[in-house]
C-alpha cells in the first residue's frame, strides 16, 4: 500500500510530535525533513560548500544529536533558501513517501513541492509565542542552554526567512487542513491527525 501523510508547518509547531505518533499507530515510515537541511547546514557550519554538500549527503549525516541546536536551525534555514540544496534532496524525499507500507513526512513544502499527490495534507501551526515556549522547554529537556528571549527571536526569523523564500516557501496547501496547536495539548493534536488519516484510509 502507498500512502502518503504530508506535515508541514514553522519550527516547533508540533510537526514532529504528531508525525512520529500518527507514523507510529498507522505502521507507517516517519521522515523529519527538517534533519535533511539541518545535517547541510552543520556541514556548512564545518567548511563545506552547500551544494557539494547537499549532494553527497549520506544518511548516517542525518543521526547526529548536535543537528537539533539553534545555530543548526539557522544554518539549515540559510542553505534551504538555495534551489539547487533543495533539487539535490528532492529524489530521496519522493522516494520516501512512496515507500510500501505508509509515510509521513513533516518539513515546509510537502504537500506542496514534494508529494502534491499526498493522501492526508495537514498545516500544523501556532502563535509564535507558543512555538518559541516549546522549543525553550525542548532545548533544556535536552541538556542545551537555551534563553527564551533569543529562542523567540530566532523562531521569528526562521518564519520571515522560511516564509518568505522564492523557492518553496512555507505555505499551506491549498487543497489541505490546517491544526492551530496554540492552545490544545499534543494529546488531542495527535488525536485529530489519527482521526484524519483514519477517514483517508
Ligand atoms: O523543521 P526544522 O526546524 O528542523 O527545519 C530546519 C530548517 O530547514 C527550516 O527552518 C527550513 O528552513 C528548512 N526546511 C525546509 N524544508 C523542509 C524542512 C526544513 O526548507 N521540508
Amino acid at each position: 500500500m502507498i500512502f502518503t501523510v504530508a506535515i508541514d508547518g514553522p519550527a516547533a509547531a508540533g510537526k514532529g510530535t504528531i508525525g512520529r505518533a500518527v507514523a507510529q499507530r498507522f505502521g507507517f515510515r516517519h521522515l523529519d525533513t527538517g534533519l535533511l537541511y539541518r545535517a547541510v547546514g552543520a556541514l556548512v557550519l564545518e567548511g563545506a560548500e552547500p551544494i557539494a554538500a547537499a549532494q553527497a549527503l549520506k544518511p548516517e549525516a542525518l543521526e547526529k544529536p548536535s543537528l537539533r541546536t539553534s545555530a543548526v536551525g539557522q544554518a539549515a534555514s540559510e542553505v534551504a533558501v538555495i534551489p539547487e540544496v533543495r533539487a539535490a534532496l528532492l529524489e530521496f524525499q519522493r522516494a520516501f513517501a512512496r515507500s510500501e507500507g505508509g509515510a509521513v513526512l513533516d518539513g515546509r513544502d510537502i504537500g506542496t513541492v514534494i508529494c502534491p499527490e499526498a493522501e492526508v495534507k495537514l498545516f500544523v501551526t501556532a502563535s509564535a509565542e507558543r512555538r518559541a515556549e516549546r522549543r525553550h522547554a525542548e532545548l533544556l529537556g535536552r541538556g542545551f542552554e537555551s534563553d527564551p528571549a533569543e529562542v523567540l527571536a530566532e523562531v521569528r526569523a526562521r518564519d520571515a526567512r522560511d516564509s518568505a523564500r522564492d523557492v518553496a516557501p512555507l505555505v499551506p496547501a491549498a487543497d489541505g487542513v490546517t491544526l492551530d496547536t496554540s492552545d490544545i495539548g499534543a494529546e488531542e493534536a495527535v488525536a485529530r491527525a489519527v482521526a484524519l488519516v483514519e477517514g483517508k484510509l
